[in-house]
């Protein structure tokens, strides 16, 4: 069962409520607690798209956990600032908030706001909401450098209890079991929204924590990251960070930061959705994917990976163990761009990437990949290598974008019509150019 069924039905704690059920509205978000060290790191999700299975050796902190004996700043403001009117949300929003009062984002603005991008409310308007959220970073300035989770625990941001939560971790054992189960489940953000109804009636594999299929290592100039890495893992990596300068404006593209908690990156690949964010991103990196079985292991590049739609070259017992790619260096470009009718919690309309092996205004290589455009994530294969070789113009760029439209075959759907998906890709393409050469002339790319 999920988490959200769990809480509520077994546990009879409805302080944490069903909205959407879909990973949409935020109003079943709990705190989830992970032993790093010898510390616990929280973070939000949405519960009604975490299996209980994922629940493993962690602390899980529903609205109820947080309550003290008096409100919390966070509860506090939400009363000084009006912040709720008929309250089903509220639960949601205190909980995200004193989430981001336990970690160690700056308290800025920006950060509170995005520590509750994936609540929604339907009543107070939002801004009385945004107040209350900011008003709580006067609070957390005083923290000076202290441990987030001590200075919490000594302003009664959260009860004293969680003192103990650390020790009481420990003892718990984990588990890295092989499983025959062939249906495997790492976030479950993509299979508890399409397959709800089936997949609680299923014997299930919980590779979300599974210790071999974590981590990122830089080795050399390649990267090797575990499968199960999640979005929020990718974002706040040393290497992705070094490596990607413009990741933490690309990431907030993806979906909301309860969801980036859980989703994985393989999960992304594996759902074959032709708009994953993901996977385009990977798809201009010309990421590698380590398929294992048992003792046996084979490489498939990602950009092979893609047969037809929701066709993938994997059995049904392989799953992929790593993502092994070239970073960009110095001399290349990368840029991601992406279009939806919202900017968060939205899946795209249509997306890109372009990765450019730069050597002086020479393209040694590029490599560009598009979502939304046909029946799979795309690799412009046409587009990538008419532009490897060639000096950067305005005339190059016309070129690209009239070639990349040969090889897309978009059809109308929700998210637009085929013209408009046209459109977008040729407006994405220049807006590529504009971002990664600002000296070039902009009104001309525009005007393209
Ligand atoms: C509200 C909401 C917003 C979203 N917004 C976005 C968005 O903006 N952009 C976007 O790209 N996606 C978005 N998604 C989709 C989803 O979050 C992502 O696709 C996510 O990366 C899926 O990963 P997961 O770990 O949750 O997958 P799961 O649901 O656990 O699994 C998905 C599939 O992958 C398989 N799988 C997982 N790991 C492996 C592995 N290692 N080997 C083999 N098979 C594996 C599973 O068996 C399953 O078939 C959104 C989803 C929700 C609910
Ligand atoms: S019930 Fe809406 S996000 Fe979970
Ligand atoms: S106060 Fe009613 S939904 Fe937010």
């Amino acid at each position: 069962m999920t988490l959200l069924d769990f809480v509520r039905y077994q546990k009879h704690l409805v302080g944490t409520k069903i909205g959407c059920r879909e990973g949409d509205c935020g109003a079943c978000t709990i705190l989830v607690g992970e032993s790093c060290d010898d510390k616990v790191n929280y973070h939000s999700v949405t519960s009604c798209l975490m299996p209980i299975g994922n629940a493993h050796g962690k602390h899980i902190v529903t609205i109820e956990g947080i309550n003290g004996t008096n409100l919390n700043i966070v509860q506090q403001s939400f009363v000084d600032q009006g912040a709720t009117q008929c309250g089903f949300c509220t639960p949601g929003f205190i909980v995200a908030l004193t989430g981001y009062c336990l970690n160690d984002h700056l308290p800025t603005r920006e950060n509170a706001i995005d520590a509750m991008n994936g609540n929604i409310c339907r009543c107070t308007g939002y801004k009385s909401i945004e107040k209350a959220a900011t008003s709580i970073n006067e609070n957390l300035k005083l923290r000076n450098g202290q441990d987030p989770l001590t200075f919490a625990i000594a302003n009664n941001i959260v009860p004293d209890y969680f003192k103990t939560i650390p020790g009481r971790l420990k003892e718990i054992k984990s588990i890295n079991k092989d499983s025959e189960k062939i249906k495997k489940v790492a976030g479950g953000t993509d299979l508890y929204v399409q397959q709800h109804d089936t997949i609680v009636h299923e014997e299930l594999d919980f590779i979300l924590d599974n210790s071999l299929l974590k981590g990122i290592t830089q080795i050399n100039n390649s990267c090797e990251m575990g499968a199960s890495t999640t979005v929020s893992e990718m974002a706040h990596s040393p290497v992705f960070i070094k490596h990607f300068p413009a990741l933490k404006n690309i990431i907030k593209l993806v979906s909301s930061t309860p969801i980036r908690n859980m989703a994985t990156v393989a999960g992304n690949f594996t759902n074959a959705s032709p708009i994953g964010d993901l996977t385009i991103f990977f798809l201009a990196l010309n990421a590698q994917l380590k398929l294992i079985n048992g003792d046996e292991s084979r490489v498939v590049a990602l950009r092979d990976f893609y047969k037809g739609y929701k066709q993938l070259d994997k059995k049904p017992e392989e799953i992929i163990e790593k993502i092994v790619f070239e970073l960009p260096d110095a001399n290349d470009k990368f840029n991601f761009e992406k279009v939806c009718k919202r900017t968060h919690l939205d899946i795209a309309s249509v997306n890109t990437a372009i990765l450019l092996k730069m050597n002086g205004d020479e393209i040694m290589e590029g490599s560009i990949s598009a979502g939304g455009v046909g029946p799979v994530p795309k690799y412009l294969s046409a587009a990538s290598e008419y532009i490897s070789g060639k000096k950067i113009s305005i005339a190059l760029i016309k070129e690209i974008i009239e070639i990349a439209q040969t090889e897309i075959s978009p059809i109308s759907d929700a998210r637009g019509t085929e013209a408009y998906k046209r459109l977008l890709l040729s407006q994405l393409i220049k807006a590529h150019f504009i971002c990664l050469f600002p000296e070039l002339d902009n009104k001309k790319i525009l005007f393209i």
